[in-house]
């Protein structure tokens, strides 16, 4: 850096100018460049993309380093590594940082630290989203522990700032080491395939320690954290549709916990029966079809957005607009694994629903699901715990939840989805919806057991049981004269019935018991 004090032909608005066009160039015009040979943008050019034209205002531009070791008393930039301030997005205030990889590897140091927290105290005080653009090659070596003690700094004020603000964290880069977990306590990540990475330990350690030869994008790429670990909720294939996305994201979400979703205006001419759905289940009930197809069916058109698409597909989980309102929508994707609920389907869910009960989202269950996954492996891994976390996720949320059984509701699940028990304010079910303990052939099977092995036949013993089961308890009418199933619809109806009753919800009042905070089983 150089000193414009120390040039006495600049006047005090030329040495400004200055200080401000080197601040621009954070690491240089080189680091810039090596930047863009690595198919990445800078800090600067992302923020260009993701606020409204004319509207981001920087804070802290001149901020610089305190240290003195290791040659950081020769190595000064403006900004020290982070481009921080407030604008507009879609015309709503939200604060963001974004990390500049072209200055000392966008590494953390003290003040860069003390710049985000500066934005996220003011998102917190003002009710607004924060948005952070991550890349940085982690703690600021150089500064040790007081580098440290800036990402504790942030972590704490990402957890006091959860369930206030949304959070939203793209990693754009690198992102490891104790780094990942700022990203990993806000509400939703977004990576970018190819140029991005999140570990807590990089491969030179994990061979060290474990003797497993892996890649950077095999041990936390973004096709690793879509598919096997759920640490990422998007992907996208460039830095341009990342921020596509999290402009997208933003647009079905409150500004803050004490708000609502903005509502979008919508075509009411969509509002007709939509008869393509009373030919969607299978006369088979062990034919699979897809959720999605009963998802487009029921909302506004191309209003989807499917969250951890590649992750536990058993449950499909996203946001969408139903009569330009907000809605989050949890269905079980017959289409995979019958639709069970496993360990990794219950703790997506359940974090979606947590999500949606903190912002004011309304929540709409598709339910079709025969039950917890059996097996050791789900058993030993915890499969009670896991399934627990969605059962309550839905009892403790207060927003509107509506549920529609399109086929099976069976055993615990049935309680699980979003059952009128655990207070859901409105049940319809499908003609085709089967409500029962279990399948009519397993419940024949053990409660017959004894007839079934005395019959001549018990093969046919075994089919009349079944049948007789399948008539009595695989209806909806069971649970609509006890009425917890509100009403049977004709599946054309789901539309129409669901803005109605989202409509009648809209101005829901509900309240948790007085206490601390729950203890979620985790
Ligand atoms: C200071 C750093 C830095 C860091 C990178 N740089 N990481 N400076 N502290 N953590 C600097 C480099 O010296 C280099 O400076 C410039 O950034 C670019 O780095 P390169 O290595 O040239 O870039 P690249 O080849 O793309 O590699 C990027 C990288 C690598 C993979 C991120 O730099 C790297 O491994 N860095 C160290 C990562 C790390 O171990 N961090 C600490 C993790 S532990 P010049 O001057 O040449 O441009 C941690 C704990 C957090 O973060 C705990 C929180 C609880």
């Amino acid at each position: 850096m150089s000193d414009p004090h120390a040039d006495p032909k600049l006047s005090k608005l030329e040495v400004l100018e200055q200080k401000n066009a080197e601040a621009l160039l954070g690491g240089g015009q080189a680091r810039i460049d090596a930047q863009h040979k690595k198919g990445k943008l800078t800090a600067r050019e992302r923020l260009d993309l993701l606020m409204d034209p004319g509207s981001f205002e920087e804070i802290g531009k001149f901020v610089m380093h305190r240290s003195k070791d290791f040659g950081l008393d020769k190595e000064y930039y403006l900004g020290d590594g982070v481009v921080t301030g407030y604008g507009t997005i879609n015309g709503r205030l939200t604060y963001v940082f974004s990390q500049d990889f072209t200055v000392l590897g966008g590494s953390l140091s003290e003040t860069h630290a003390e710049k985000i927290v500066k934005i996220m105290d003011l998102a917190m005080k003002n009710g607004a989203p924060v948005i952070g653009l991550n890349d940085s090659g982690g703690a600021r070596i150089q500064e040790g522990v007081v580098s440290l003690g800036g990402y504790a700094d942030i972590f704490y004020k990402n957890t006091l700032a959860s369930g206030v603000v949304p959070q939203l964290s793209a990693i754009m880069g690198p992102c490891a080491g104790g780094a990942v977990y700022s990203p990993a306590i806000t509400d939703f990540i977004l990576m970018v395939e190819d140029t991005s990475y999140m570990f807590v330990t990089g491969p030179n350690v994990v061979k060290t320690v474990t003797h497993e030869t892996v890649t950077s994008e095999e041990l936390g790429g973004a096709s690793t954290h879509s598919t096997k670990s759920g640490v990422t909720h998007f992907t996208a294939p460039n830095e341009v549709a990342i921020i596509q996305q999290l402009k997208q994201l933003l647009s079905y979400m409150p500004q803050n916990c004490e708000d609502t979703a903005p509502v979008y205006p919508y075509d009411a001419q969509g509002d007709e029966l939509r008869t393509e759905l009373d030919q969607i289940i299978p006369d088979n009930p062990n034919q699979p079809y897809d959720i999605r197809e009963v998802i487009s069916g029921i909302i506004d058109a191309d209003s989807f957005m499917e969250v951890h698409q590649n992750f536990a597909e058993n449950i499909v989980v996203g946001f969408a607009r139903l009569g330009g309102r907000s809605i989050g929508i949890v269905g079980n994707q017959p289409a995979v694994l019958a639709g069970v609920l496993d360990i990794n389907a219950s703790t997506k869910a359940a974090r979606f629903v947590r999500f949606c009960d903190s912002f004011n989202i309304p929540l709409l269950v598709l339910e079709d699901v025969p039950g917890f996954l059996p097996g050791t492996d789900q058993e030993w891994r915890g499969i009670i715990t896991n399934g627990a976390k969605l059962l309550y996720a839905f009892c403790e949320a207060t927003v509107p939840r509506i549920t529609v059984i399109t086929r099976k509701a069976y055993g615990g699940a049935y309680d699980v989805m979003n059952s009128k028990h655990i207070g859901a304010d409105m049940n319809y079910a499908w003609p085709t919806a089967e409500i029962a303990v279990m399948g009519a052939k397993g419940a024949a099977e053990i409660i017959f057991k004894r007839e079934i092995a005395a019959a001549d036949d018990p093969e046919a013993k075994l089919q009349e049981k079944v049948d007789e089961y399948q008539r009595k308890f695989a209806t909806p009418y069971r649970a609509a004269h006890r009425g917890f199933v509100d009403e049977v619809i004709l599946p054309s109806q789901t539309r129409q019935k669901l803005i109605r009753a989202f409509k009648m919800l809209e101005n829901k009042v509900d309240q948790l018991p007085r206490k601390k905070h729950g203890n979620i089983p985790l």
